[in-house]
């Protein structure tokens, strides 16, 4: 009898089911009816205080097109991981006694960048560990990319697309605030897929002249409207130069709920233009994962199970070059897959005709 634990942790994203049905699928197939999965309750949360769920494989049925998580989730900020909780837990010991409690023979984790660092801990701790690269943002280092990042892109496009028919009817800039935490990848995507005039970024900090003098050109092109794709996390060139503690001061405190506010504000003193602003926030994570999300998924599953088979614990499961195989949870662990200036698609993007306002 294997016996498998498995939790969701971080941000929820669409394929987090899918995924989980693609594990227990693998596993299925590979020991038959010898398999239980102990599903923890919100995340690493549910392994501290022994919150579980003890599931069978037909759990797992009917749930690949279901977006959300059946297992649940929260945010336990890996910093934190050595810090006992409230009441005195210790948080790193909890985790390892209820594994050892129910004798698990390994952990699933699917998470993203925080919740893969606290797994390479428990892994570090003598614990049989396998990662599952999920976000929306797609900044997993060592994966090409990630489960969810593609239906984030469908949603983020298909509000680049509704703005575009309003925006032309009224002759105003608009601007679409796309999510994606400190990297650009979701905005950089559904901006080219929804034919955004102008790209802001968080790894190309922009001039807020030359995105005005972008929009100039539009206008005496006799282009009646223009469309801003900016990421949540985009800066201006003036705050990315400013040492880390005032740049986190100096945005903590702008009065405005987020960036696209801002740049929608100096758009209109520069320019005199009609600006409107459209987040579409946690949509972004919402709904059924698109058929790319659902296969690469299953694949992710199907990995995890061999991987499980051979007890090659200690990975993180990617795709790299169209490839689904494994590295090292300390490989990726602590880093951030950023979107590079020099990457081909800004290039293609930029030979577009696309600003990115730097
Ligand atoms: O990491 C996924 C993500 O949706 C980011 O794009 C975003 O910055 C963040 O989570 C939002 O977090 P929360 O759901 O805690 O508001």
């Amino acid at each position: 009898m294997k016996r498998i634990g498995m939790l969701t942790s971080g941000g929820d994203c669409q394929a987090l089911n899918a995924t989980m049905r693609g594990v227990v699928k693998g596993l299925t197939n590979l020991y038959k009816k010898e398999v239980e999965i102990y599903g923890f309750l919100n995340g690493y949360k549910g392994l501290m205080r022994e919150q579980y769920k003890l599931l069978k494989p037909e759990d797992f049925s009917g749930i690949l097109t279901k977006g959300g998580t059946i297992l649940g989730s929260s945010r336990q900020p890996f910093k934190l991981m050595n810090v006992p909780a409230e009441d005195g837990l210790d948080k790193v010991k909890a985790m390892k006694d209820t594994y050892k409690k129910l004798k698990l023979d390994c952990l699933v984790v699917l998470g993203g960048n925080g919740s893969q660092k606290t797994a390479n801990l428990l892994s570090e701790e003598g614990l049989n560990v396998i990662g599952l690269p999920k976000t929306i943002d797609n900044d997993l280092w060592g994966t090409d990319m990630t489960f969810g990042f593609q239906s984030a892109v469908d949603i983020a496009t298909d509000c680049i697309d509704c703005i575009h028919t309003t925006a032309a009817s009224h002759n105003r800039v608009f601007i679409v605030e796309v999510m994606g935490h400190k990297v650009g990848w979701i905005t950089l995507h559904a901006g080219i897929a929804g034919g955004a005039d102008i790209i802001l970024l968080p790894e190309i900090p922009y001039d807020i002249k030359k995105v005005c003098e972008a929009l100039d050109k539009r206008t005496a092109k006799g282009k009646g409207f223009s469309i801003l794709a900016v990421a949540e996390g985009a800066i201006s060139k003036e705050d990315a130069a400013l040492p880390k503690k005032k740049r986190k001061e100096k945005i903590a405190n702008r009065p405005y709920p987020s960036v696209a506010y801002d740049i929608a504000d100096q758009i209109r003193d520069y320019s005199g233009q009609e600006v409107r602003v459209t987040v579409p926030g946690h949509t972004q994570r919402g709904g059924s994962p698109v058929p790319y999300d659902r296969v690469l998924s299953s694949r992710f599953g199907a990995m995890a199970a061999e991987l499980i088979k051979k007890e090659q614990y200690g990975k993180l499961v990617v795709l790299k070059n169209n490839e689904v195989t494994a590295i090292p949870l300390s490989e990726s662990a602590g880093k951030l897959k950023y979107v590079s200036p020099e990457d081909s698609i800004v290039k293609d993007a930029r030979a577009l005709g696309i600003s990115f306002g730097d």
